[in-house]
């Protein structure tokens, strides 16, 4: 499983680092960026919640 950041949409409200700190994480511009190429197994469940909680809907993942 993959998760991409649409960082046009980021709005930078850092829930998705709060909720996935192994996947997500804020870089110098106050966007979110993933960390890592491939979603471990046991970050997965944390990264589908913070994508769905995500407000401007700015993150995808792909199975
Ligand atoms: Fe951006 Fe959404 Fe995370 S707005 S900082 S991708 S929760």
């Amino acid at each position: 499983m993959k998760a991409v950041v649409d960082r046009d949409v980021c709005a930078g409200c850092a829930v998705c680092a709060d909720m996935c700190p192994d996947v997500f994480e804020m870089d110098s511009e106050d966007k979110a960026i993933v960390k890592l190429d491939v979603v471990p197994e046991d970050a997965e469940d944390s990264c589908r919640d913070a994508a769905d909680a995500c407000p401007s809907e700015a993150i995808q993942i792909e199975d």
